[in-house]
């Protein structure tokens, strides 16, 4: 089926939608995104992503392309022309193009790029992934700097998740001086004796829109989490595991490099923040 995507103010097949071959975004990954989920027809968290966007922009000196409230009605009505009941809504904003390669910005009257399409993921609640937990191995995290900006430089993650399958897993988690930063597409925590630990944010990691939700109905729900750095071993001996992100929700992760957590199956406690979040976020959404 041919999908209605949005670019630059036009809705078009997608089949008819194109960017400049000098698009900074094609050249140089000049350009930032964001991913908000549909469950129910309807938009998860899209504050948090707008408001996401709005960061990542201002720290590369990127213009916003439109208001919050046109990028609203945007993904409003790619959900409906595109008949989205549960998916995503892909977003792109490029610091646009002059016409030409060069690795000076191009000149601030030069507008923004701005692109939009969905993909539609029937069963992304009920996913038997979820049921089931997936397995993760570690590799090392040779990312740039601020990865808490969103950025599209998403080679080493594709890597990553290559290297995960050729090794018949499911996922990467990286790992910097040691310590766990997160999984390719996702945050990471660990679980023992009850007690939720994560990464703390800082430019290391993505400031995951998912984590922030669910570290608060965690802290509703009087779970004990803990923000500090940890290592791969500390994290294989743990009673259970988990990923959290807009596409996976609260995903149980099983096995972390070969070794099993618990009984091999999803914990309680990503279960239980698994439902919580569906929940929650499904009566917020807009
Ligand atoms: N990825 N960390 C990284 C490196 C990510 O790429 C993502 C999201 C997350 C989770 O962030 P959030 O909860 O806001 O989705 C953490 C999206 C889903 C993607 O690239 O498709």
């Amino acid at each position: 089926m041919t999908r209605t995507v949005y670019v630059n103010g036009e809705y078009l097949p997608e089949t008819e939608a194109t960017v400049s071959i000098f698009d900074r975004g094609f050249l140089m990954a000049d350009a930032v995104y964001e991913v908000t989920s549909v469950l129910g027809g309807k938009l998860i968290d899209f504050d948090g992503h707008a408001v996401r966007l709005k960061r990542s922009l201002d720290e590369l000196d990127m213009a916003e392309p439109c208001t919050k409230d046109e990028l609203l009605e945007i993904h409003r009505k790619l959900v409906e022309l595109n008949g989205i009941e549960e998916g995503m809504v892909y977003l792109q904003v490029t610091r646009g193009s002059d016409g030409d390669r060069d690795f000076v910005f191009p000149s601030d009257d030069t507008k923004p790029t701005l692109v939009l399409f969905t993909q539609n993921k029937p069963g992304l609640a009920n996913s038997p992934a979820a049921q089931k937990g997936i397995r993760v191995i570690s590799i090392d995290d040779i990312r740039w700097g601020r990865r808490d900006i969103k950025t599209t430089q998403l080679l080493y993650p594709s890597l990553g998740k290559m290297m995960a399958k050729k090794a018949g897993a499911d996922d990467a988690w990286m790992t910097e001086d040691g310590y766990v930063t997160e999984g390719t597409s996702n945050n990471a925590y660990f679980v023992k004796n009850g007690k939720i630990v994560t990464r703390p944010l800082s430019n290391d990691i993505l400031h995951g829109i998912t984590r922030k939700a669910v570290l608060r109905m965690a802290a509703e729900a009087q779970m004990v989490v803990e923000e500090r750095l940890f290592t791969i071993d500390e994290a294989k001996e743990a009673d259970e595991a988990f990923v959290t992100s807009a596409s996976t929700f609260v995903m149980p992760v099983v096995e972390i490099d070969g070794a099993q957590l618990g009984d091999g199956a999803p914990g309680p406690i990503a279960k239980r923040l698994r439902e919580i979040y569906l929940e929650e976020s499904l009566k917020a959404a807009v």
